[in-house]
């Protein structure tokens, strides 16, 4: 591994509705009060996709931006990955993204595993990348997206899902660095959770009568929606979370001799699910107010997969040469953090 050229962050951007939406406006939705989603969730507004913008739209504005923000030529882009929740069709979102990008050549596929899907693109794709070297001898480039419109999915009915979540994109296009390398990776998934927080099923399927192959009436389609058991998620996320964090340094101390530890760590970027499971985080790791992100989930609420690239885009640069932890939680229950350096 350490022969290898150093694989990291070449530029990041994000992706947001222009549409806000305040707790006092969701008053008017739902039988609730901006004091309770405050106070349970920190969350002060979020942003909603209006009748003329797409998830594609942000999900190609946040990978132009980060294209930009690199300021690579976007034909040496070979790997795209989108981690998406809510894109309920095909073909894919990468691929959609790629047409919109004119990215003429890449391998692009959308990944599912809940809002951990961007961490489980950057994993694939760093991988990717240093494969590609080792084997070939090859310097390329790859695009990871987070973009989620769980307002597609959402019940505007069921207050106790409806408040939490916005929709948005964030990207990040990974190469050869200098400095500002990724150091370790790691996810899992654990599917014994995986009735606490999941999608409907569409009808399981348009076949009425499988002898004479009949189909079922259309008037009987149910749009899937989001269900979730919060309070149990909420004390899995806390626990899978600082789990994670201790994990991805355990995975680099294997591959050195000069280990690091917790203390070591400057920053944390968490999935921005809830303010109250960031701050448990940040008190279990034993972390200070300020080493902790907590913007994304006061302004935009839970962005699903996009909520850790746009905290990239907000923290971009201010704690150049220290080492920092992504780490996040969703569906699956799908986990994971990078452990990575600062450029500097
Ligand atoms: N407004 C007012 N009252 C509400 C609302 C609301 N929006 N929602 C629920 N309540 C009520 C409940 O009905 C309940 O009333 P009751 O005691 O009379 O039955 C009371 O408030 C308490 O409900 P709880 O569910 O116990 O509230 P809790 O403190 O657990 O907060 C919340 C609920 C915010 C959903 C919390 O459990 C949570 O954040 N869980 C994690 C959810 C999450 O982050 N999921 C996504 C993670 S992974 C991913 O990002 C996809």
């Amino acid at each position: 591994m350490s022969e290898l050229r150093k694989t990291g962050f070449l530029g990041v951007g994000c992706a947001l509705p222009k549409n806000v939406l305040s707790n006092k406006q969701m008053e008017d939705i739902v039988d609730t009060s901006d004091e309770w989603i405050l106070q349970r969730t920190g969350i002060k507004t979020r942003r909603i996709l209006s009748d003329d913008e797409s998830l594609l739209d942000l999900a190609a504005e946040a990978g132009r931006k980060a294209i930009e923000h690199a300021g690579i030529d976007r034909k040496l882009i070979s790997y795209i990955r989108v981690g998406v929740n809510s894109h309920l069709r095909f073909p894919s979102l990468a691929s959609l993204v790629q047409k919109e990008l004119d990215i003429p050549d890449a391998s692009a596929s959308d990944i599912s595993a809940g809002c951990s899907a961007f961490v489980f693109g950057v994993e694939e794709s760093y991988n990717y990348l240093n494969i590609q070297k080792m084997i070939y001898d090859r310097d390329t480039y790859s695009l990871v997206i987070g973009a989620d419109a769980l307002s597609l999915v959402t019940d505007w009915t069921n207050r106790n899902t409806c408040i939490l979540f916005g929709d948005g994109a964030g990207a990040v296009v990974l190469g050869p660095v200098k400095t500002g390398e990724i150091l370790a990776t790691y996810t899992r998934t654990q599917g014994r959770f995986a009735d606490l927080l999941y999608l409907d099923d569409f009808l399981s399927s348009s076949i009425e009568d499988t002898d004479e192959m009949k189909m079922k009436s259309r008037n009987g389609t149910r749009y899937p929606y989001l269900q979730m058991d919060g309070r149990k998620v909420f004390a899995v996320a806390v626990k899978s979370l600082m789990h994670d964090v201790r994990a991805v340094i355990e995975r680099y101390n294997t591959t050195v001799s000069e280990k690091i530890t917790l203390d070591d760590i400057d920053y944390v970027i968490p999935h921005q699910a809830n303010l109250r499971i960031v701050s448990a985080v940040q008190e279990g790791l034993k972390l200070r107010r300020d080493q902790v992100y907590r913007d994304g989930v006061i302004n935009y609420g839970n962005t699903s997969t996009a909520s850790i690239p746009i905290g990239y885009v907000e923290e971009w640069g201010k704690r150049s040469g220290t080492l920092q932890v992504d780490v996040t939680f969703g569906s699956g229950f799908a986990s994971g953090a990078i452990l990575r350096r600062e450029a500097e």
